[in-house]
């Protein structure tokens, strides 16, 4: 599945040129260590997906992709995931408490997504973090600062960057803070 043809239909949701290289994929697999649940937002083509598979093979995992041929192709690919044709935002706000931490895994294109779907995306995952004690985000950005702007009680943090990516890529996580 090539992720160009994708970028012509809708480039404000797809936001990339190229699916994420194995490297940067790798990353963000490496960054959900300790999850008892991974749940993939804007998992496009699957390039991300199949490195949570492999890296984390006995941990369920719920896919989120708002194109539906690309969900499609997702579901065909990663048959045993729970795949939502759905904005990330509304699968977020619907998901059942789990024992353990769960690690929201996002390629979601926050520098271009229109402005109303990244301030609900945004919110959504707040909520979520704050609901979820112990859970947290991973998303990687092409820009030098941090994916979107948190708030106070939560705390960003630059894991990696992955050069060998087009464009480069810094590996972010977000988590909430307890209050102290
Ligand atoms: C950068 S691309 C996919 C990157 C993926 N790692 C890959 O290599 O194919 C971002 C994806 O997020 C999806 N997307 C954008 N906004 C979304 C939203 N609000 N909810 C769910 N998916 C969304 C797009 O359709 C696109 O497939």
């Amino acid at each position: 599945m090539i992720l160009f043809s994708h970028l012509l239909k809708a480039p404000a949701l797809t936001g990339a040129v190229v699916p994420s290289s194995q490297f940067l994929a790798r990353a963000m697999a490496d960054a959900a260590q300790g999850a008892a649940r991974i749940v993939e937002l804007g998992a496009g083509t699957g390039a991300v997906t199949r490195a949570l598979a492999r890296r984390h093979p006995g941990v369920p995992l719920t896919l989120v992709e708002l194109q539906p041929a690309l969900a499609r192709q997702l579901a065909r690919s990663f048959p045993r995931s729970d795949v939502h044709v759905a904005p990330a935002a509304d699968v977020l706000d619907r998901m059942p408490d789990e024992d353990g931490p769960v690690v929201l895994v996002s390629s979601l294109p926050f520098r271009s997504m229109p402005t109303l779907a990244r301030v609900q995306t945004r919110n959504s995952i707040l909520q979520f973090l704050r609901r979820h004690p112990g859970s947290w985000l991973v998303q990687y950005t092409y820009q030098p600062r941090a994916p979107f702007d948190g708030e106070p009680g939560f705390v960003w943090r630059r894991r990696r960057t992955v050069v060998a990516n087009i464009p480069p890529a810094g590996v972010w996580t977000l988590r909430a803070v307890a209050p102290a």
